[in-house]
């Protein structure tokens, strides 16, 4: 039985750009799929082709038993979006913004009033409830839509980069509102450039790159594939980046990247805590002195230099000016 989110082989092009370029998915029902990739990966493209929203040139997608090229107003009646670039009405309040969502969704005007307090609570956006929406930060924003998507809690959501641009505290707060609608049996698919964040959130990870699935796989799965941990050290010269590479040599587990405008070195490790005591005293003693020192997770980054062996950021800017070129042309000529 395939999933509440299923895809399959699909593939959009905009012009010479294959935004998606083959791409599976497979969601079981109650479960959260972070969708991993750098800019121009195709996370939105997928999004809007799983939502209704967008045409692919082929393959077929299914969503929530129901076919979404074939059935797309049977599709949208049991999904909620929360999309990359907030959607609300600028002129109408927050609490305006939230029961006119209810009320679309036929709740009762009582119903509709309780639930927008309820969100406006949730999202800390209370004080700034009666203001018109035109009025907020681009957190603030981007809170109102998450808020939008989640009057109604529809069988399955799609939320296109809900954390971006929100600060440290509101951040939390939203994985907290994902982890109770999760547990209260809705399946979601979120994008995400961050590693860390599909880590707390998802129960299943897809790293996608140039429209291509090129992982999947738990959070674990794919840090073991990543390589644990790391030590990132800053060295405070230039000159003592080669013999902290030494030094890191003997302490790695996999190849130490370098990158030398910041004099910051990094290598995957296994050991902790104990590890980076042992790296920091070998360094004392070859009288290499740092900066900054630490251990941490893996980052998207690590995810793609040990799967790519390059860096997101070139596959995005690559990706993206390319694209962003190609698009160009392709409006242009459908122009002519
Ligand atoms: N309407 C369009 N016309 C032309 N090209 C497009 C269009 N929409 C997307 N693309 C291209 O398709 C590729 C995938 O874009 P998409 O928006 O899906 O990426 P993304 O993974 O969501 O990136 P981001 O992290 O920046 O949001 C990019 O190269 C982009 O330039
Ligand atoms: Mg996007």
């Amino acid at each position: 039985m395939p999933g509440a989110i299923y895809a399959e082989g699909l593939v959009k092009t905009f012009g010479d750009v294959r935004a998606l370029d083959g791409v599976d998915l497979d969601v079981p029902e109650g479960t959260v799929l972070g969708l991993l990739g750098p800019n121009g990966a195709g996370k939105t493209t997928a999004v809007r082709v799983l939502t209704t929203l967008l045409q692919p040139d082929s393959g077929k997608a299914v969503v929530a038993g129901v076919d979404v090229l074939k059935h797309p107003n049977e599709v949208r009646r049991s999904i909620g979006l929360s999309g990359q670039f907030a959607a609300v009405d600028e002129y109408l309040t927050g609490r305006e913004n939230l029961q006119m969502v209810g009320r679309l969704y036929q709740m009762s005007a009582k119903a509709a009033k309780i639930r927008a307090g309820e969100l406006l609570e949730r999202f800390n956006l209370a004080e700034a409830a009666d203001r018109p929406a035109k009025t907020y930060s681009g957190g603030m924003r981007r809170r109102l839509d998450l808020a939008a998507a989640l009057v109604v809690s529809p069988p399955v959501m799609f939320m296109d980069e809900p954390t971006t641009g929100l600060d440290p505290r509101n951040r939390q707060a939203l994985w907290e509102v994902i982890k109770e609608l999760v547990s209260g049996g809705t399946t979601l698919l979120l994008t995400t450039q961050y590693l860390e964040e599909a880590d707390h959130l998802a129960d299943d990870i897809c790293v996608i790159d140039h429209g291509k699935v090129i992982a999947r796989g738990t959070s674990d799965e794919l840090k073991a594939r990543t390589g644990g941990e790391r030590v990132e050290v800053v060295v405070h010269r230039p000159d003592e980046i080669a013999p902290a590479r030494e030094v890191l040599t003997g302490f790695g587990k996999g190849e130490i990247t370098i990158e030398d405008h910041t004099r910051r070195l990094t290598v995957p490790v296994t050991g902790g805590a104990k590890l980076l005591a042992e790296v920091i005293r070998e360094l004392d003693t070859r009288g290499i002195e740092i900066d900054d020192i630490g251990l941490r997770r893996p980052t998207l980054d690590d995810v793609f230099i040990s799967l790519t062996g390059h860096h997101a950021e070139e596959a995005a800017e690559g990706n993206g000016e390319v694209s962003d070129r190609k698009g160009a042309k392709a409006r242009k000529e459908a122009v002519k």
